[in-house]
């Protein structure tokens, strides 16, 4: 196994049809006009010295090293800021060159802790590797004239330390922050000699930063590092594998000494991220190796007993019998599975493949239930397909960027530090959300239209934007009549043209002013190409269908389907839930979304499985509870899920969990779920599997194995051992195998192997005869479904509404350092950023409380109470508070309902009329959670001996 070092080209790859041709030390190369000098000069085998010059970054030409010589010029140009010319002769070596370059390294030297042996970045160091290449043997200025040597460090981020007697202020960071991150935190304070690198006059951790890292990659000496290289030392192999937090699926490099992960660095080559990352993908992965994680499988009578460590063999064989039993004394129906968002495609196509073929029904189910459930069925009734029509990159060509429901630099950060360079550089940018959320207003970033609208109101919006592109004349006629349902268009046309749906008439409900919704639909719709990002603030609704079909047909409406730059594009939580939806996680569909009531399908399942399957679509999740309190459903096999902390109705929830005979939990931690369970299976990270991740732009990546299983298995083997134990026999020697099984079955998927996905790195779905390497956009050319189809979507206000004992609105989200349910990120150093969940309110509705920042709050609605603190913040509107949900102890979703999507049964989380008062105490429902989780999570001390 190798250190995986990807060239470093000095400066970005430009592209332009005109090719250059010129020589460089007499070897002739070829490249796009407009690149670099010292970009020609790596692609012709020769490397220039540099130290300023990377290729995420601009030029910037501030450290001289980089100088050549051009036949027919004077003077020695730098060339990392030279472009090609054709013809042109360039020298990079030469005696003149050599004396130059060693006068810049001498300056530099002079001023630098000689310590290099001790140092942590020793092996890693450009300034070192810049020394050598010079052939710097002495220096000059000796070391005792005035220097930077003494300069304090700054240790207060929790991943990195800033060394300022190591900076050679070449501003690497400082672009780095500004053109790969867009967040602007440090800057270059004094000139000359005094010139210091800055997070503004204050520590890190006081500062701007959002500890991406960026800066940390970007840095050529051991100035910016991190603090797991300075404890460790520098990694001797790396392997390339796709992040386990969110939707984006950044592609890493982790860095091993042995089975220790030392770092992990973004992938260069990474489609979705292109070398970037977050703060939670690049550092918070210490949760893997966290002492909470349990490794031996558990079992229990019941759920107030103390755990007992078994065998596995012990736990499999119970778990078998368990089931058996169930379905023998309640019926083949009585038990069922939930996949993971968290796993990878193929250990959620074994789930349900279990489910369907060993189980005998189709009682299967996954979170995306309780998130984009809607975008599948919406974008799937308009387009045909339940998947997000365009590739992150192609936010590179939109002109106009409509955000709504969705909180990019917190919930999907990589991707909104590319939306935002597209924004530096000029797209225009619509924003839909309750919250004032970032992007309304950043450095160099602001919203040409903000659009506060109320929870629950997003219908009535999308159709005041459609009002006014159909009234005002501002169809794409062209574009509807080649590609839509004429039909159809004309009846949506009218249905939306009548005056009910101006945005005069829903300027009160949405609270959006009329104005500003004319101004940003016609922005839309005139603006060049539009593309509209979402997340659950869209789906999480009891219209979240009908808000995705709306999008959709303004979408058809202005021609903004089927081309780069434009598109309706999901921005999709969980590392892979479009994945587990794909697999046919949903109870009435297989793999490739085809409906277990089609006999043809079905008889394709039935012939590849040797079982006959049931035709009748299975159990969603919340009708699992329903049934469970009903007493009809007894068993049920979650594989990382944490259902009891992240499903709404909490106390239904429960009560549904605590009904059940069986609840097996396979998780890397006793969740909050595991408290209700009578078998627990240790689970792996996914540095300890083989397998595949679908990201949000459909796109598969690889996971690879860093390290053996500390548990022993990988989940997909679990299921396996599970399977054969009930009779159904699984025998796939490696997830490869499980995915050309996927292949063979679903048509979407035909052409994916590892093989392939290994010589490209990553393939987005359809992958086919017809679209042998991906297909980036969809519906280029015309919709997957034949025609796209306008669907009537009439705003109904929900019925969650506010009233006398029930005022305000709730809704929830996420914080960029914390993930969903916290059961990672809260096991890293991440805690220091959001120890606790607060609820944000706005000060008129906190001053009429008697609310001060900081009080704690009791917050309750029609289904429960909780209490958090809270913290006054402009950012919310009056009468609409806010909080997150990553923390078991504050039980948000005790609050939050069970009124839901009418297609989908996806949550309307975003929507619980509430009151907040200040109180003193806990919640009774905390109190006695509190105490459940007591005695449920105690592990007998002899098993443990
Ligand atoms: S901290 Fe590193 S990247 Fe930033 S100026 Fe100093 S040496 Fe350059
Ligand atoms: S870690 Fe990221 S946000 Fe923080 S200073 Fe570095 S580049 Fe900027
Ligand atoms: S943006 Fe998402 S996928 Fe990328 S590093 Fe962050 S959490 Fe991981
Ligand atoms: S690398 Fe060209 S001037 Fe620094």
């Amino acid at each position: 196994m190798v250190l995986i070092k990807e060239t470093d080209y000095g400066t970005p790859a430009r592209h332009s049809d005109h090719l250059v041709t010129l020589e460089i030390d007499g070897k002739e190369v070829t490249v796009p006009e407009g690149t670099s000098v010292m970009r020609a000069s790596v692609q012709a085998g020769v490397n220039v010295p540099k130290l300023c010059s990377t290729d995420s970054l601009e030029p910037f030409g501030s450290c001289r090293l980089c100088l050549v010589e051009v036949e027919g010029r004077r003077g020695t140009p730098a060339s990392c800021h030279t472009p090609v010319e054709p013809g042109m002769k360039v020298t990079t070596q030469s005696d003149k060159l050599a004396k130059l370059r060693r006068g810049v390294m001498e300056l530099y030297i002079s001023d630098h802790p000689l310590d290099c042996l001790t140092c942590p970045a020793n092996g890693d160091c450009e300034l070192q590797d810049m020394a050598g290449a010079v052939g710097l043997r002495e220096v000059r200025y000796g070391y005792d004239g005035e220097n930077h040597l003494h300069e304090e460090k700054d240790e207060s981020n929790p991943y990195f330390t800033f060394d300022p007697s190591k900076c050679i202020v070449c501003s690497r960071c400082v672009r780095a922050c500004e053109e790969v991150q867009g967040t602007f935190a440090l800057t270059v304070k004094g000139r000359g000699f005094e010139s210091k690198i800055s997070p503004g006059d204050v520590l890190f951790m006081e500062s701007e930063c959002v500890s991406c890292g960026a800066c940390v990659q970007a840095c050529p000496t051991a100035t910016l590092t991190e603090k797991s290289i300075i404890e460790m030392g520098q990694p001797e192999h790396s392997v390339i594998t796709t992040c386990a937090y969110c939707g984006v699926g950044c592609t890493f490099k982790a860095e091993m000494q042995g089975n220790e992960v030392v770092r992990m660095v973004p992938f260069k080559d990474g489609k979705a991220n292109h070398g970037h990352s977050c703060v939670k993908g690049r550092f918070a992965w210490g949760y893997t190796s966290h002492k909470d994680r349990i490794l031996n499988p558990m079992v229990r009578a019941k759920i107030t007993d103390p755990w007992q460590e078994v065998t596995w063999e012990q736990a499999i064989a119970h778990v078998a019998s368990e089931f058996k039993r169930l379905q023998k004394e309640y019926g083949p129906d009585s038990i069922g599975g939930i996949t993971s968002s968290r796993c990878t495609n193929e250990e959620t196509f074994l789930v349900q493949k279990l489910v369907r073929a060993a189980f005998g029904n189709n009682n299967v189910d996954t979170c995306a239930r309780v998130c984009h459930s809607p975008t599948g069925y919406g974008l799937k009734t308009t387009l045909g397909t339940s998947a997000g029509t365009n590739d992150f990159d192609s936010v590179d060509q939109a002109d106009v960027i409509m955000v709504i429901g969705a909180n990019p630099t917190d919930a999907h950060p990589v991707f909104a530090s590319h939306m935002k360079r597209r924004l530096r550089a000029g797209a225009r940018l619509i924003v839909g959300d309750p919250r004032k959320i970032d992007l309304v207003k950043l450095p160099h970033v602001q919203a040409d239209y903000y659009l506060p609208l109320l929870p629950g109101t997003n219908v009535a919006v999308i159709n005041a934007m459609a009002h006014v592109v159909v009234t005002e004349g501002l169809v794409d006629e062209e574009y509807v009549r080649e590609r839509c349902d004429l039909a159809a268009f004309s009846r949506w046309a009218e249905f939306i043209s009548d005056e009910r749906h101006s945005p005069e008439a829903v300027e009160e409900i949405t609270g959006v002013p009329a104005e500003t919704l004319r101004g940003a639909a016609r922005l839309y719709a005139t603006g060049g190409n539009a593309a509209i990002y979402y997340g659950l603030g869209v789906t999480e609704h009891s219209q979240g269908s009908t808000m995705v079909m709306g999008m959709a047909n303004l979408a058809m409406a202005t021609g903004n389907i089927g081309k780069e730059g434009t598109g309706v594009n999901p921005l999709r939580g969980q590392n892979n839930v479009q994945g587990s939806c794909d697999m046919g996680s949903f109870p009435h569909e297989f793999s490739g979304y085809r409906h277990v009531s089609d006999d043809s399908v079905r008889a394709i399942f039935e012939e590849a499985w040797a079982v006959g399957l049931q035709g009748e679509p299975g159990l969603r999740i919340p009708n699992m509870f329903d049934a469970a309190v009903e007493g009809t459903f007894k068993g049920l096999y979650i594989q990382g899920e944490d259902v009891v902390q992240s499903d709404p109705n909490t106390k239904h929830v429960t009560a549904g969990m605590a009904a059940m005979e069986c609840v097996v939990v396979q998780d890397l931690f006793l969740n909050e779920t595991a408290s209700y369970a009578h078998v627990f299976l240790p689970g792996s990270t996914f540095l300890e599997k083989d397998g595949t991740f679908t990201n949000a732009e459909r796109r598969l990546g690889r996971v690879r194995k860093v390290l053996p299983p500390k548990n022993g298995y990988a989940d997909w083997e679990i299921t396996m051992l599970i399977s054969n134990a009930m009779g159904y026999e699984m025998n796939y020697g490696h997830p490869s195998e499980i995915m050309d099984e996927i292949a063979r079955l679903t048509p979407t998927f035909t052409g994916v192997s590892y093989e392939k996905l290994d010589r490209l790195g990553s393939l987005q779905w359809p992958c086919n005869d017809n679209a042998p390497e991906g297909t980036p956009v969809m519906h280029k050319g015309g919709f997957v479904r034949g025609k796209g189809l306008f669907m009537i979507t009439e705003f109904v206000a929900t019925d969650e509404r506010t009233n006398d004992r029930f005022p305000l609105l709730l809704t929830t989200g996420r914080i960029l350092t914390q993930y969903n349910v916290g059961a990672q990120t809260r096991r890293t150093a991440n805690e220091v950023w959001h120890e606790e969940d607060v609820l944000e309110i706005h000060p008129w509705d906190a001053e009429n409380r008697g609310i001060s920042d900081g009080d704690l709050v009791a917050l309750s609605s029609r289904a429960g109470e909780t209490t958090l603190h809270a913290r006054i913040s402009e950012r919310m509107q009056p009468g609409v508070v806010y909080t997150t949900f990553h923390h078991p102890g504050t039980a948000v979703n005790v609050i939050t309902t069970e009124f839901a999507d009418w297609a989908t049964d996806c949550p309307e989380y975003k929507v619980t009329a509430v009151q907040v008062r200040r109180t003193s105490k806990p919640s009774e429902w905390q109190q006695h959670y509190n105490e459940l989780r007591e005695k449920t999570t105690h592990i007998s001390a002899e098993a443990k001996a």
